[in-house]
């Protein structure tokens, strides 16, 4: 009832009476008042004019259900959504989803997170409407070696958002970092569930710091909102990452992975450049020549030994 009411408004230019409101959704006007009431306390600002009616003057860059579908235009991404104000980690509740066989491209996102997790058991800082935080659920006909081609993918499409969004230069530091200004202002986590020869389900979890102060993110970390010098919608970051996101996730399932691969390459923050790796407690050293066709990292040594390296965490050294 509150999104037909929100949607109706929208579409409205002036002002839209009780009366036809009420005609066209079927509620009475006392009804529409007490939805104008929950509106407003969710952010909404919606003006009442005596005779006139009602009009919507602001829409609140909250991670609502309905902010998130309007005009959305995906077929598989977001199509259901799962939004809270607070969770242990949408990594979680997406992987609970996954558990019960909701479909692929369920989202789950929250405002925060008390336990946001990064990549190597490392946490994820998530402070209240600051961030977004989200999973994805994904069921791709997959081998479980294959799942960190979603990583890319997810990185390759976020950025673009990132970049369409916010103007700035946003490039992808292998595997998984997307930087602006070499700054990590996004990262992507994929986690599964899977049998030897096959994957159940995968989950794709996305951190972007978009109006983050950057006193409180770890030292080498920025915001896109530091970056940029003004405040980015989070909403609108959210639908484009969710549009482009579905677009690759077509083309990979059209075209296999090599257009993503090479996408990857254009916008790579480390291919070219002097390079550490720390891998299972390995450490390697040399220059990042390529991405292989699953999307591995070749590192040529100085011995000249062409190494292939299928995750770490990689520092720049020039
Ligand atoms: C990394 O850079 O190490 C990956 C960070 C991934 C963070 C996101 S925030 C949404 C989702 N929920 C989590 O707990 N982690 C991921």
């Amino acid at each position: 009832m509150q999104e037909k009411i929100i949607n109706l408004l929208r579409k409205e230019k002036g002002y839209l009476s009780g009366e036809e409101i009420s005609q066209r959704i079927g509620i009475t006007r006392a009804g529409i008042w007490k939805q104008i009431e929950n509106l407003r306390r969710l952010g909404y600002e919606i003006e009442a004019f005596p005779h006139r009616g009602y009009r919507l003057l602001n829409t609140p860059d909250r991670l609502l259900p309905e902010e998130i579908s309007w005009e959305l235009g995906t077929k598989i991404m977001g199509k259901n959504i799962f939004s809270f104000t607070t969770l242990d980690s949408t990594m979680d509740f997406a992987y609970e989803l996954g558990l019960k066989d909701f479909p692929e491209g369920t989202i789950v996102c929250s405002e925060t997170q008390r336990k946001g997790r990064g990549r190597l058991g490392r946490s994820w800082v998530s402070p209240k409407y600051k961030g977004l935080y989200f999973s994805i659920l994904l069921r791709p006909k997959i081998l479980p070696h294959e799942a960190s081609k979603f990583t890319l993918l997810s990185a390759v499409a976020v950025r673009e958002a990132i970049v369409e969004l916010t103007g700035l230069e946003c490039l992808i530091k292998w595997p998984n970092d997307l930087l602006v200004n070499e700054r990590k202002v996004g990262g992507i986590l994929t986690e599964m569930q899977a049998e030897t020869d096959r994957v159940k389900f995968l989950i794709i979890g996305i951190g972007i710091n978009v109006n983050t102060e950057k006193r409180i993110l770890p030292s080498q970390a920025s915001s896109l909102k530091e970056e940029k010098g003004e405040k980015i919608s989070r909403i609108e970051l959210l639908k484009e990452s969710l549009r482009r996101l579905e677009r690759y996730y077509l083309l990979f399932q059209g075209k296999g992975f090599s257009p993503i691969i090479r996408e990857g390459k254009k916008y790579s923050a480390v291919l070219g450049h002097q390079i550490k790796i720390v891998s299972h407690q390995k450490i390697i050293e040399g220059e990042a020549i390529d991405l292989d066709s699953e999307g591995a990292l070749l590192v040529r040594r100085e011995s000249g030994f062409m190494e292939k390296v299928l995750a770490g965490d990689v520092v720049r050294v020039r």
